[in-house]
């Protein structure tokens, strides 16, 4: 049952839980010691049990230091008098640079070196490539895949304001095109390599955009996430730390 809650949700009955248990705590800890307790051994227990909590309801276990820093971040701010606009600042600006996290669960990692020259390798046995990355965060692919010489032309498109702007300024400076497009709206027909580097979330949805749109000769290579239930023409497994897999579909 827990598990269909959004996570956010179960984040908050967690606390909730918590906050119920320690209530009951204090009232059994109140027939051997007499209150009052300091606050900060209650704001500590509250974190402790949240965390505890969160892993039982099904929560990603990391998540348990975020529901732990949560009381204990609260108690500190109003301890040291922190004003609360910054809290703000720090939540819209992290909803600018993660947006697509929330809306397309999708957060923001980068392709590493090792990955693009794999891209290189693929684009090398190609003339004229017209490469396009479908969310492509700070335009680190565009920009290195617009500098190879057998690459025509290279896009990226991206949705989330503060990687759009750095990834513009990037392109402008050093090659390549990005679009504040959201990737549902790309016309993938007029590209020969599309590469996507998103989460298990998007790709049935996305193969049957690639099915629909992309080429005969073009390929689709989706970094780490393969599209299920669709056996994949080639996969390649690179020799990086996290043994990076590209799963190429051609067309
Ligand atoms: C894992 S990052 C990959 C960034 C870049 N492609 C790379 O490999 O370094 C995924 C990016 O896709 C963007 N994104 C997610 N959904 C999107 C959408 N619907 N339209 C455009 N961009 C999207 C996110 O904001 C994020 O920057």
């Amino acid at each position: 049952m827990f598990k269909r809650m959004p996570k956010i949700v179960l984040a908050m009955l967690a606390q909730g839980l918590a906050l119920a248990l320690l209530a009951l705590l204090v009232l059994l800890a109140s027939h051997i010691i007499a209150p009052p307790y300091p606050f900060w051994l209650l704001v500590m227990v509250q974190g402790v049990l949240a965390a505890f909590l969160s892993c039982r309801l099904g929560l990603p276990c990391w998540w348990r230091w975020i529901q732990f820093a949560l009381p204990v971040g609260l108690y500190w701010g109003l301890q040291l008098e922190i004003n609360p606009i910054w809290a703000l600042l720090i939540f819209v600006l992290i909803w600018l640079i993660f947006s697509n996290a929330i809306k397309e669960r999708v957060p923001l990692y980068l392709t590493n070196n090792t990955t693009r020259e794999a891209l290189k390798k693929l684009a090398r046995k190609r003339r004229k490539v017209r490469f396009l990355d479908l969310g492509c965060g700070l335009g680190g692919n565009v920009v290195y895949m617009a500098q190879q010489p057998n690459v025509a032309r290279a896009d990226g498109v991206e949705t989330a304001p503060i990687p759009y702007l750095i990834s513009k300024f990037y392109t402008l400076m050093r090659g390549g095109d990005v679009y504040a497009m959201d990737l549902w709206n790309t016309d993938l027909s007029s590209y020969d390599v599309v590469y996507a580097f998103l989460s298990p979330e998007p790709m049935p949805k996305l193969w049957q955009k690639v099915a629909e749109e992309m080429t005969p000769g073009s390929v689709f290579v989706s970094n780490s996430f393969a599209v299920p239930d669709v056996e994949p023409s080639e996969v390649w497994e690179l020799d990086d730390k996290r043994k990076t897999q590209l799963y190429l579909y051609f067309r």
